[in-house]
C-alpha cells in the first residue's frame, strides 16, 4: 500500500498534476435544502411538546438539525475552532509529534493523519484530520493530543465537557419520542463510553469536480455534533437519493444520529449518509465530536418495547467498529450488512 500523504502539504507543493488516488467520478451535483435545517431549543425540549415534534420531524426527515440553548457561550465555540484551526496552520514537523503512522503504517485511529489507507486503488479523501480520545478519562491519553497551540486542550476539554448537555437532553427527547422509557437511550451508556474528537481540514483544490472532501459514509456511535469555522456550503446529505447542501454557520451546533442509534431505533430512525465537497478557493476546519458505547456493549434494537420484529442483529460495539474504517473505505456502511431483511 502507498503512504497515506498530508494533503495540505500535498497542496502547499504546488503539484501541477493531480495524484490519481484523488481523483474520482462525482454522482450526480447536489441541491439546495428546500427548508433551513430544524433548530431545536435545548431549554424547551424538555416540556414543549411542540419543540418535541419538531425534534420528530427533523429526525424522520433529514437526520439532522441544529441546537440551541445549550449555554455554549460563542467564545468558547470561536475559541475551541481557533485552536483547531490554529493546529493545522503550524509548521508539518509540530503536527507530526501527535502523528498516527509509525514506520510509515497507520497504526492507531488516534492521532494527525489524512484519509487512512485500507486497500490498493482506494480513492482518498481531500482532507487531513485529527482523531482524540476525549472519553473515557482512563484513556485520555494527552501524549496523542497536540501541545500547540498552548489553549488546545483547555478549550476542547472544557467544549467536551459543557457539551454534555446536549447528549442528555436529546436522548431523553428521543426515548421519548419513539414512546420508550426515557432513560432507554442513556442508560446504555457504561463507565466506559468512549467521547471521540475528530478535527477535518480541508483545503483548497484546483478540480472539486473530480475529488471530495470526505466520502459519503454515516457515523458511528449514538450522536455526532458538528462545528465549523466558516459558512462554507460544503457538507451534503443524502435523501432519497439525492444530494442536498447542508447550510452551515460558525458557532452553531449541527446534529446528528450514528448508525447505533439506527440499530437501537430499530430503523425508525435513520443514521444519515453524508459527504463533504472540496472547494476551489476556501479553507474549511470542521470539529465532529462522537458518543460511541462501551466496546463490550452489545448493540441491539429496542424490539421487544418497540413491538416490532428487530430489523439488525445485534452486535457487539467492538466488532461493529472492527468492521467500520474498512468499510468507511469502500464507500460501504456496516450497517448495510447487519440488516435483518
Ligand atoms: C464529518 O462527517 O465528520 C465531516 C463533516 C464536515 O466536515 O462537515
Ligand atoms: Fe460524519
Amino acid at each position: 500500500l502507498s503512504l497515506p500523504t498530508i494533503v495540505q502539504e500535498l497542496a502547499a507543493s504546488g503539484v501541477p498534476e493531480l495524484p490519481r488516488q484523488y481523483v474520482r467520478r462525482l454522482d450526480a451535483a447536489a441541491v439546495d435544502m428546500p427548508e433551513p435545517i430544524p433548530a431545536v431549543d435545548l431549554t424547551r425540549l424538555p416540556t414543549d411538546a411542540d419543540e418535541a415534534a419538531k425534534l420528530r420531524t427533523a429526525l424522520l426527515t433529514w437526520g439532522l438539525f441544529t441546537v440551541t440553548g445549550h449555554g455554549i457561550e460563542e467564545s468558547l465555540m470561536e475559541n475551541v475552532m481557533n485552536a483547531s484551526r490554529g493546529f493545522f496552520h503550524q509548521p508539518p514537523e509540530e503536527k507530526q509529534k501527535c502523528s498516527n503512522l509509525k514506520d510509515g503504517k497507520h497504526f492507531q485511529v488516534e492521532g494527525y493523519g489524512s484519509d487512512q489507507v485500507k486497500f490498493q486503488d482506494q480513492k482518498m479523501d481531500w482532507s487531513d484530520r485529527l482523531h482524540l480520545k476525549v472519553e473515557p478519562e482512563s484513556e485520555r491519553n494527552f501524549a496523542n493530543w497536540p501541545s500547540k497551540p498552548e489553549s488546545f486542550r483547555d478549550v476542547l476539554l472544557e467544549y467536551a465537557a459543557r457539551s454534555k448537555v446536549i447528549k442528555h437532553t436529546i436522548l431523553a427527547a428521543m426515548a421519548r419520542i419513539l414512546e420508550l422509557d426515557e432513560d432507554h437511550f442513556l442508560s446504555q451508556f457504561g463507565d466506559k463510553a468512549p467521547v471521540t474528537v475528530r478535527i477535518n481540514h480541508y483545503v483548497p483544490c484546483a478540480r472539486p469536480d473530480v475529488v471530495l472532501g470526505f466520502k459519503p459514509h454515516s457515523d458511528d456511535g449514538v450522536l455526532a455534533t458538528l462545528l465549523v469555522d466558516n459558512d462554507l456550503v460544503a457538507l451534503q446529505v443524502l435523501r432519497d437519493g439525492v444530494w442536498y447542501n447542508v447550510p452551515t454557520t460558525p458557532n452553531t451546533i449541527l446534529i446528528n444520529i450514528g448508525d447505533f442509534m439506527e440499530i437501537m431505533s430499530n430503523g425508525m430512525l435513520k443514521s444519515p449518509v453524508h459527504r463533504v465537497v472540496a472547494n476551489v478557493e476556501k479553507e474549511r476546519t470542521s470539529l465532529a465530536m462522537f458518543y460511541g458505547l462501551d466496546a463490550d456493549k452489545v448493540i441491539e434494537p429496542a424490539s421487544d418495547q418497540l413491538k416490532q420484529p428487530a430489523h439488525y442483529k445485534k452486535h457487539k460495539t467492538k466488532d461493529y467498529m472492527a468492521g467500520f474504517y474498512e468499510h468507511f473505505a469502500r464507500g460501504t456502511r456496516v450497517i448495510d450488512s447487519i440488516k435483518i431483511t
